[in-house]
């Protein structure tokens, strides 16, 4: 060992891009909540050899203004946070500024195609260098309003989990799907008027798989319809909770120390034994309309689920809703995990209630 000394700068960009860019799902879902970001109603992803080769997302968005070009790239530089103070009312999905910068880094390449409204129909390319600056802008295109993001060789420059992508390609892509799937129901989930969303995959070779397409509708029903048949949706039933959690007692002078109102909607299974699935492959969470990981929240649901239907797990669809300053988004860089202030509190409210709504509707439950 050496004396201490600080990394270089390329090293140290490639160490942490390679925490917000965990994965083929977490490059895909940076591209596309990049798209909702910027007001799009219609996204489209294409995969090309289920994202080894490429990864493209065409939105039809704001479109990146010239001022912006040299800055796109850069590591925290973003148009939508400018103060630490922001971050607890935050309504867009990003507020790093580093998913960009950290794909330049683990892809081979990132172009972009951009158009504001003023510039449509022609717009401008982009070519990103691996550290995230302009090399260039000069090349011209007809274009539409909108951004059209290009990454390819996803972790190119990063061998160990390049194998790892090639290796697990079906895997990962299937994963990708899922989480695709999850901002798919985005706009039943805030029920606007909304985002179209289409997904492809073009194998070497091969010709271009559509692999589901929504058309924006805010209902849930024909959300779901739309992604896995109107089928499945005779097996769901319509999950309404609300409930507060009571300021805590031992705390009581402390200012933050408020009630919090928190709602859950969404749908599930029903519980009787046929009507689930027979693994954990859709559960959906959303936080104030964040898609998320939620294992203990995940958790709650399947146990309780359980002791009605032993054998079997449920479709869920969850979307919490809680005042925005009794959370914490910022807990890991690809910003799925989300820190919920009382947690213990809120998931066993969530457990009774949940348990109740089905000893409502269906008053046996298994003996275990
Ligand atoms: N599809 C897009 N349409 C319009 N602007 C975009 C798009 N993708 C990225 N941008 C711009 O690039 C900036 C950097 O993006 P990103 O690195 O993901 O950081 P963040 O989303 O946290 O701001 C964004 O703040 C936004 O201004
Ligand atoms: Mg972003």
């Amino acid at each position: 060992m050496g004396s201490i000394q600080p990394i270089d700068k390329a090293s140290v960009h490639r160490i942490a891009s390679g925490q917000v860019i965990v994965d083929l799902p977490s490059a895909v879902k940076e591209i596309v909540e990049n798209s909702i970001d910027a007001g799009a109603t219609s996204i489209e992803v294409r995969f090309k050899d289920y994202g080894v080769k490429s990864i493209e997302v065409v939105d039809n968005g704001t479109g990146i203004s010239p001022k912006d070009y040299n800055a796109l790239g850069l590591k925290h530089c973003t148009s939508k946070l400018s103060r630490y103070e922001d971050l607890s009312t935050i309504g867009s999905f990003g507020f790093r500024g580093e998913a960009l910068s950290s794909l330049c880094a683990v892809c081979d390449s990132v172009v972009i195609t951009t158009a504001t409204s003023a510039e449509a129909p022609i717009g401008t390319t982009l070519e990103l260098e691996r550290d995230g600056t302009l090399r260039s802008s000069e090349v011209k295109i007809a274009r539409q309003r909108g951004t059209t993001v290009t990454a390819s060789g996803l972790f190119v420059p990063l061998p160990v989990r390049r194998a790892e992508l090639t290796r697990n390609v079906k895997r990962e892509f299937a994963k990708a799907l899922n989480l695709l799937h999850s901002y798919a129901l985005l706009p039943c989930v805030v029920e606007n008027d909304g985002i179209r969303l289409s997904v492809s995959n073009q194998s070497e070779g091969g010709k271009k798989v559509v692999q589901f397409r929504t058309s924006g509708s805010p209902d849930l029903n024909s959300g779901v319809s739309s992604l896995w048949g109107p089928k499945c949706l005779t097996e769901l039933v319509p999950v309404n909770l609300n409930f507060i959690i009571e300021p805590e007692k031992s705390l009581l002078k402390q200012t933050d120390n408020k009630e919090i109102e928190v709602s859950v909607n969404g749908l599930i299974s029903k519980f009787s034994h046929g009507s689930g699935r027979a693994t954990s492959d859709r559960q959906f969470f959303y936080i104030n309309n964040r898609p998320t990981n939620s294992p203990k929240v995940q958790k709650v649901f399947n146990e309780v689920y359980h002791s009605f239907n032993i054998n079997q797990y449920p479709f869920v669809l969850a979307n919490i809703s809680l005042p925005t300053n009794s959370y914490d988004v910022n807990v890991s860089p690809d910003k799925r995990t989300i820190f919920l202030h009382r947690e213990s509190t809120l998931l066993t409210s969530i457990k009774v209630l949940i348990h109740e709504m089905i000893s409502y509707s269906d008053p046996e439950p298994c003996p275990h």
